[in-house]
């Protein structure tokens, strides 16, 4: 197993005054962790404040999406030069609801993954099939095309994947450790395949209905390098028991 990595993804939510509070909070809860990476995700909006209130501490900051340019004429975009700026380290890229309210293809996810990549900004790659592509056994041909399309002329350094089954998202529908691991398992021997040996260091976190009392189990799992959570991640003690899993146990 690698280091595992766990990620607060806030979606649209939380003002900077709520994301001052969740840190204030998570800050002490957290610092003692210091053999999982630890990601929040506020909205572009709640960075820079999220960035001063995490400066002296061991969590890091991540955006929610980007595009691909590093200025120009784009009204409404945010270029990964902004992302640096900022004080993020990681961007999460192809999010599922991205790429069904805002059409992305895995072509532009590509291409969003490449500019990351150029701004030594480590792209969250999400990835994952929907309950009728799960239903019709369709899900590794899904899972086969997003990596191969996503990761098109992209090197194996800096990059993580996110398996979030979309039929498990917000939904209190949890993947089995079972069926995390089948998953998992098919993505790692694709990079391997793909990349050969440097691809068992990349990280293939789970994301989908992550709480606090499912963590462990799915940790547990030899291919699950962390998790990518939403819901349980918007209150701090909800996050940290989260984040704490380990020291939870002992
Ligand atoms: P939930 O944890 O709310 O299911 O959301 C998962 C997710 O989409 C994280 O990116």
């Amino acid at each position: 197993m690698n280091r595992p990595l766990i990620v607060a993804n806030w979606k649209l939510n939380k003002t900077i005054n709520e994301t001052n509070a969740f840190i204030e909070v998570l800050i002490p809860l957290a610092k003692d962790t210091n053999d999982i990476d630890i990601v929040i995700a506020p909205p572009f909006t709640a960075l820079h404040s999220a960035h001063l209130a995490l400066k002296e501490s061991n969590i890091r900051l991540s955006a929610q999406n980007l595009f691909h340019e590093d200025k120009g004429a784009f009204t409404g975009e945010i270029s990964p030069l902004m992302l640096v700026d900022v004080g993020c380290n990681y961007v999460i890229i192809g999010h599922s609801e991205r790429r069904q309210y805002f059409q992305e293809t895995n072509e532009i996810i590509n291409k969003k993954i490449k500019a990351a990549l150029k701004h030594a900004l480590t792209p969250i790659f999400c990835i994952g099939e929907s309950l009728a592509e799960r239903e019709a056994e369709k899900t590794f041909d899904i899972i086969r095309i997003q990596l191969a399309e996503g990761l098109k002329e992209i090197k194996p350094e800096g990059i993580i994947i996110a398996y979030e089954p979309i039929w498990a998202i917000g939904t209190g529908k949890t993947a089995t450790p079972e069926q995390a691991q089948e998953v998992h398992n098919f993505i790692r021997n694709w990079l391997l395949s793909f990349y050969g040996k440097d691809a068992s260091k990349i990280r293939i976190i789970y994301g989908g209905s992550v709480t606090p009392e499912n963590i462990e189990s799915l940790m547990n799992c030899i291919d699950v390098d962390g998790g990518l959570v939403g819901g349980a991640s918007l209150k701090a003690d909800s996050f940290a028991k989260i984040v704490n899993y380990r020291r939870r146990k002992s």
